[in-house]
């Protein structure tokens, strides 16, 4: 399999991880680029189900590389937590998990200031999960974050930690916050660096080897298309590019090299958090949440749900460069009669064919419906494009028409076996 770059087109949960499992098989090396334990990834083998957070979705698969790239922050003891739980259920974590020894490492501060901002903003809240990912990012781009370099290195951790410590607290404590105890902090920071020590690698060179050495690579993006920093909602958006861009930078490996995009996006739409979601619906909202779906992996809140948006999907396909479509949760319009895909947008009498930079310019956009017949038949069994209703097979063929790529995989259910590839 050439170089692949896998991205959500949407706001993120669009089963990228489940799509993932299934490319892995065909992939050498898996390596996420971006965002950090705000990533919840679900991946369902043999009826088991696992919600990766940090570690590539492809740590599931025996015999690949998993590396978590320098674009990615971490939370070490978040980190140990996942990998000592994958353990837990059989699955080996040891060689075949690398870690960026230049990715930042997101620290308690960084997850309290997360929280108060949150309540200062009050009503004009993001809605974040709340991981300290904002200010993790922050602290990197104001050249004071800390390294998982420095984690490893004991007495310089020590000695950055406090000195970041003691303006952190100064800030917690001028927001009302407690401030937090060095020695307590330190000793738990310390103790996950030991624990990753032996993970933590030059992986810039390492998956430069890995492709002179001819092995494939699957980059694992995390969020989606409107959550990343410079082409999403923003400021309703998460601190990280999580669109293709962000692979290049977020490990090390050069433009020329990628040779695939892949995007990612639910046969509807949903968001988690707050923000403009122009095709957001109750009667879709209700549907699915009634049927126990679309809660948060990584929070467990309900996720916001919309008709399908061809207008949000067609802008990530130009931004990304998307090539090939994976249409998953096709099975989740198994029972509605219309529905209903959003071809355009018209605020103030004028029309609009693309997603406005202006989250208020947004907001007053409403959707121009295009509608489908339902095929009201369950979808979840079929394994080929031909056991899918016709109806359905006329529907993703509209997605993909609209969304200006084409069409790859279809995905009827979570577990892998449930995925059609044309
Ligand atoms: P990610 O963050 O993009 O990896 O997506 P999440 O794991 O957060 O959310 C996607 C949800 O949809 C998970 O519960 C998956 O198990 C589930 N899922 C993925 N594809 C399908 C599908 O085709 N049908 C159904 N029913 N569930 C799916
Ligand atoms: P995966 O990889 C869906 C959302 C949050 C919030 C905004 C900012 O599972 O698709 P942050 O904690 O990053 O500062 O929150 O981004 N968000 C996600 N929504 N899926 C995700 O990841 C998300 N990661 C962050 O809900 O609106
Ligand atoms: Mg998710």
């Amino acid at each position: 399999m050439a170089n692949t770059i896998l991205v959500g087109a949407q706001w993120g949960d669009e089963g990228k991880g489940k799509i993932i499992d299934v490319l892995t098989e065909q992939a050498d090396l898996v390596v996420r680029y971006a965002g950090g334990n705000n990533a919840g990834h679900t991946v369902i083998v043999k009826g088991q189900k696992f919600v990766l957070h940090l570690v590539p979705s492809g740590i599931l698969r025996k015999g690949k590389l998993c590396v978590i790239g320098n674009g990615v922050v971490v939370d070490p003891v978040g980190l140990v937590t996942e990998i000592e739980g994958l353990r837990k259920f059989g699955v080996k974590v040891a060689a075949n998990l690398a870690v960026s020894e230049t990715a930042h490492v997101v620290m308690p501060y960084h997850r309290e200031l997360d929280a108060q901002r949150e309540v200062l903003k009050g009503k004009q809240k993001i809605g974040t999960t709340q991981r300290g990912i904002g200010p993790a990012y922050g602290d990197k781009a104001a050249r004071v974050g800390l390294r998982m370099i420095d984690l490893i290195h004991p007495e310089r951790f020590a000695e950055k930690l406090q000195a970041r410590m003691q303006e952190n607290n100064e800030v917690l404590k001028a927001l009302g916050a407690k401030p937090l105890a060095y020695q307590q902090v330190l000793a738990t920071y310390r103790a996950a660096g030991d624990f990753l020590a032996p993970h933590v690698k030059n992986t810039v060179v390492l998956l430069h080897e890995a492709q002179q050495a001819g092995k494939s690579l699957l980059f694992e993006g995390a969020q989606g298309t409107f959550l990343d920093l410079d082409h999403g909602t923003y400021p309703y958006v998460t601190s990280s590019n999580t669109t293709a861009g962000g692979a290049c930078t977020g490990s090390g490996v050069p433009p020329h090299r990628m040779d695939r995009v892949v995007g990612v996006m639910k046969a509807y739409t949903t968001r988690v958090g707050e923000g403009p979601l122009p095709t957001e619906n109750a009667e879709i909202s209700d549907l699915l949440h009634g049927m126990g779906r679309e809660f948060g992996a990584t929070t467990g809140r309900p996720r916001r749900c919309g008709w399908f948006d061809s207008v949000a999907v067609r802008h990530a396909t130009m931004v990304n460069g998307i090539d090939d479509l994976a249409v998953t949760n096709l099975d989740g319009l198994d029972t509605v009669e219309t529905i209903k895909v959003a071809i355009g947008y018209r605020s103030g009498g004028k029309p609009y064919d693309y997603v406005p930079a202006d989250v208020d310019e947004l907001a007053a956009c409403v959707p121009v419906y295009a509608d489908f017949e339902g095929w009201l038949t369950p979808t979840s069994k079929a394994r080929k494009w031909n056991d899918l209703p016709a109806k359905a097979r006329d529907y993703l063929k509209a997605l993909a028409e609209l969304s200006g790529a084409r069409l790859s995989i279809a995905s009827v259910g979570p577990g892998r076996e449930q995925t059609i590839m044309l």
